[in-house]
């Protein structure tokens, strides 16, 4: 379930499995709507996915956005008996609750950023010894609820806006002290006792080449990181996810789905950002076209407690990249009704998968939002795989597109 490139990706990887599964997605999108069946469900309605899934004799949800999680969709499809690939809400919490989220990391020894939850902005300025400091909000806020700020006035204006204003409706706030180094984003799978990892991956979240401007929901991918392979993956898993499965099945609570840690790799050794509990968006574009291992077997695997014990996962050797096309105006605003062209003349061999995407007059495929497509290509190194994506981004046309031209230039 859900309506973003990230489930197109889903569907994509879904649909290869040799069981040929029949796919239905709630609410979906003009793209997977040529994939897939969709049902004309919102992501917030948990009762009518829960009665779809029952009338549709659904096997397995899969549910990719963190909204329905941090909301109980894993519970309420448990209590009618449908297997979910997704935490129940107490593990979801991870990702709904950033104090909570530092608690347990405190809790399993995870290594990250110093911190103090506050909940006056005055603790808030009392608690911040040296700049610049990084202010979150303590619940769920679309990747918006997280400001970096520079000094101490943009310190006092982020406070007032969020436990005063009270921007995202949160009664406390987590000051946190600010790491260096280069961002890294690893997924992995979890079975209740273990954790598998996936593919590394970086995610670009700045609007702008370079990092600059405002955050947005990503703008682009790529995979594998050159200095993250299997190896380095499976160390810091066991150091990061591991620990975390471990605390949270200590306090009562199974995790199933996905624990995507958001790192830092400091001169100290990675320490840990933030958890999510569901596939990244824009990285799930990345990594699932290198999977070569059945991922419907592994997404079942992980709603059985140890699961996942005897899987191993295949990756292609190439490197995948990902690059966002999204509309004018993004991340203020977004615009739609926009006719896109070039779909039909990308190669077969690049993915294109839509999230603001509808069908306008005429059945044409127009603009519906922020981020409209992601275009991920397969290379033998990243700079083949740059190659390939934006030769393919730049066929595809809508007026007021916006794109990265850097996305992977690190690697390449
Ligand atoms: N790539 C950031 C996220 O999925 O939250």
């Amino acid at each position: 379930m859900g309506g973003g490139a990230r489930e197109h990706a889903i569907v994509h990887a879904l649909l290869r499995s040799p069981r040929r599964p029949e796919v239905t997605c709630a609410p979906g999108n003009a793209g997977i709507a040529g994939e897939a069946r969709l049902l004309d469900i919102d992501a917030d309605d948990i009762d009518g996915l829960v009665r779809a899934a029952r009338s549709e004799g659904v096997d397995l949800v899969v549910v990719g956005p963190e909204a329905p999680l941090v909301a109980g969709l894993a519970d309420a499809l448990a209590a009618v008996g449908v297997r979910c690939f997704g935490p129940t809400a107490a593990g979801a919490a991870l990702e709904g609750s950033k104090a909570f989220c530092k608690e347990v990391m405190v809790a399993a020894g995870v290594p990250t950023a110093a911190y103090r939850v506050v909940e006056d902005p005055a603790d808030g300025i009392e608690a911040i010894s040296s700049y610049p400091v990084v202010i979150k909000a303590d619940g769920l806020a679309a990747g918006k609820g997280v400001v970096i700020a520079r000094d101490e006035s943009e310190a006092r204006e982020a406070l007032e806006d969020l436990l005063v204003r009270r921007r995202f409706g949160t009664e406390r706030v987590v000051v946190e002290e600010h790491l260096d180094g280069e961002e890294l984003s690893l997924l992995a799978l979890c079975d209740g006792r273990s954790a598998l990892p996936l593919a590394s991956a970086q995610d670009y979240k700045r609007i702008f080449d370079g990092d600059r401007g405002p955050n947005t929901g990503g703008m682009g991918s790529y995979s594998p990181v050159p200095s993250v392979d299997a190896a380095r993956a499976a160390d810091i898993c066991a150091t990061v996810h591991q620990p975390v499965l471990d605390e949270l099945a200590a306090r009562g609570i199974s995790f199933h789905g996905v624990l995507y840690a958001g790192l830092m790799l400091t001169p100290d050794g990675p320490k840990v950002l933030e958890f999510n509990v569901r596939f990244g968006d824009p990285e799930t574009q990345a990594i699932l076209p290198r999977l070569r291992s059945d991922l419907l077997d592994l997404l079942e695997a992980s709603t059985i407690p140890g699961g996942l014990e005897n899987a191993e996962l295949e990756w292609a050797l190439e490197t995948a990249v990902t690059v966002v096309l999204a509309s004018r105006g993004y991340p203020e605003s977004s615009s739609s009704g926009d006719v896109i062209t070039g779909l039909d003349e990308v190669g077969p061999d690049v993915s294109v998968t839509h999230a603001g995407t509808a069908r306008g007059d005429a059945g044409a495929v127009v603009t519906a939002g922020g981020r409209v497509l992601s275009v991920t290509a397969l290379g033998t190194d990243a700079a083949a795989a740059r190659a390939s994506a934006y030769s393919a981004a730049d066929v595809i046309a809508f007026d007021g597109k916006q794109l990265r031209r850097d996305i992977a230039q690190r690697a390449a």
